[in-house]
């Protein structure tokens, strides 16, 4: 037999064209499209069914090292398993420097972690949180010739934040070495002065999380940030746009011909800052930074997307159970909103959620679904044209959509290691049903079938920026 696997009668959407034919899967890869291709070991039938290269969640934060006590609800197993059931194939986490520690150290536990765990492929991001002259000159030049070619950077959390002259230090050697920063743009100071003044006003519930991190916090971060990519030089992006305010700020960098990418997510597309004020402490669940906004910023970030000021759409996926002493109710209590670890889970739900939100209602069409999930983050992160596209040579990491199917979430019908979802109750209409990563099924009808530890590390090149 000349092919592994066909499936066949495909309708086929890429981030460019729509076609219908058959792809041959032999070692993994897409060895041909078109018609009568010949056998196959195995076939799939795709009548019906839409077939889209499978998605890259290019933000997600896996089995991340926490800070007293605290501990993400998924690692490596779970959340990739999670991922590939929501017709991802690609993850790219973060491993993340601690103050004092090396990059080298964060990047050799992060391997650890993942090892033996992984069901999808993965690549990471790094976080720079201490950019010491042996980090800036020797480090990070180093891993990024070695893969690793996008880093967080943070504006914002005590652990994590960096100054303003050492975001600029940073930005100059992504421009020398060619990498992509990533920037969570909040600004601190005004954070930790709006937290003091409601906690002495004895504030204390999920919802001041909200007023605590206003829109004016991230435009004023957003401005900044746009100034010092200016001011390097080099390109940068924005990451968990939340609504209006900073999206006027990417325009505006846009207008003026700076090279200002952005991304957004799920959680600001379908929860409000409403949701933090569920019953009594259940607004924990939708606590993440920045905060879920109102109606009219959905409106500016669905808006954004159809008009690509969005280059990518990723989770976030930052889970933590919610009743669990090492997650939300942290110390088996209900903490004053300052100490609820930020994070949300999304895995799973991503892409159900913007296919149905999004290519169902008409606000995207098909092709932006596939670039903003897949096709613009394999670019931006260096893994095209082996992930985030089909087409001849690259991996076979697809996935088979319903798009009749009606699903109401349900966090039983998930796979990830959180106790709930923040979008219990919603219906979407289409989901991926068959998902394959690397010519293997990896999840089928909302059932795990791949395998932990079949994920493969995948180096990143440089950025297609
Ligand atoms: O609240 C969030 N998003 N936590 C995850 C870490 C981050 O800033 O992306
Ligand atoms: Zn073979
Ligand atoms: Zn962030
Ligand atoms: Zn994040």
């Amino acid at each position: 037999t000349s092919f592994d696997l066909m499936i066949c009668n495909a309708d086929i959407a890429t981030a460019s064209d729509r076609f219908k034919c058959d792809i041959g899967i032999r070692h993994g890869k897409i060895a041909a499209l078109g018609l009568e291709l010949g056998e196959a070991a195995e076939t799939i039938d795709a009548s019906g069914l839409l077939v889209l290269p499978g998605g890259i969640d290019a933000h997600c934060h896996l089995d991340q090292p926490m800070p007293h006590g605290l501990r993400m609800a998924d690692d490596f197993a779970s959340g990739t398993r999670s991922a590939a059931c929501g017709g991802t194939t690609t993850v790219i986490p973060f491993a993340a420097q601690t103050k004092g520690g090396s990059l080298q150290a964060a990047v050799d536990d992060y391997h650890n972690r993942a090892a033996g765990k992984a069901a999808i492929d993965y690549a990471f991001h790094l976080i720079v949180t201490d950019p010491t002259p042996e980090v800036l000159q020797n480090e990070l030049p180093r891993l990024i010739q070695e893969g690793y070619t996008s880093f967080k950077i943070y504006m914002t959390y005590d652990d994590l934040k960096l100054n303003d002259h050492e975001i600029l230090k940073v930005l100059d050697v992504a421009r020398t070495h060619d990498a992509l920063v990533m920037i969570h743009a909040e600004n601190s100071d005004c954070i930790t002065w709006l937290t003091e003044r409601l906690a002495s006003q004895g504030h204390t519930a999920p919802k001041f999380h909200a007023i605590s991190r206003p829109m004016a916090v991230e435009r004023e971060a957003t401005h900044r940030a746009i100034t010092f990519s200016e001011l390097a030089g080099v390109p940068i992006l924005i990451v968990h746009v939340s609504g209006r305010e900073a999206i006027e700020q990417i325009r505006w960098a846009h207008g003026r011909g700076l090279r200002i990418y952005a991304e957004t997510c799920p959680q600001y597309l379908f929860l409000t800052e409403q949701d933090l004020d569920a019953d009594g402490y259940q607004g924990a669940k939708c606590i993440c930074s920045p905060p879920p906004r109102d109606k009219q910023n959905q409106e500016a970030v669905w808006n954004g997307l159809a008009h690509n000021v969005f280059s990518i759409f990723s989770s976030d996926h930052a889970a933590f159970r919610y009743d669990d002493p090492q997650g939300k109710k942290f110390k088996g209590k209900e903490q004053a909103f300052q100490y609820i670890p930020n994070g949300i889970p999304g895995l799973e739900t991503r892409l159900p959620l913007l296919f149905s939100g999004g290519v169902m209602t008409g606000r995207i069409d098909i092709h932006q679904f596939v670039a903003l999930t897949a096709t613009n983050p394999a670019k931006m992160y260096g893994l095209y044209p082996r992930k985030g596209s089909i087409m001849v040579g690259a991996d076979a990491d697809i996935a088979l959509w319903d798009t009749k199917r009606r699903v109401v979430i349900d966090n039983g019908i998930l796979h990830h290691n959180v106790d709930y979802t923040p979008y219990q109750g919603m219906e979407v209409q289409g989901w991926p049903i068959l998902t394959l990563s690397r010519g293997k099924v990896v999840s089928r009808e909302f059932s795990f079938l791949g395998n932990s530890g079949a994920g493969e590390f995948l180096p990143c090149a440089k950025p297609m920026v």
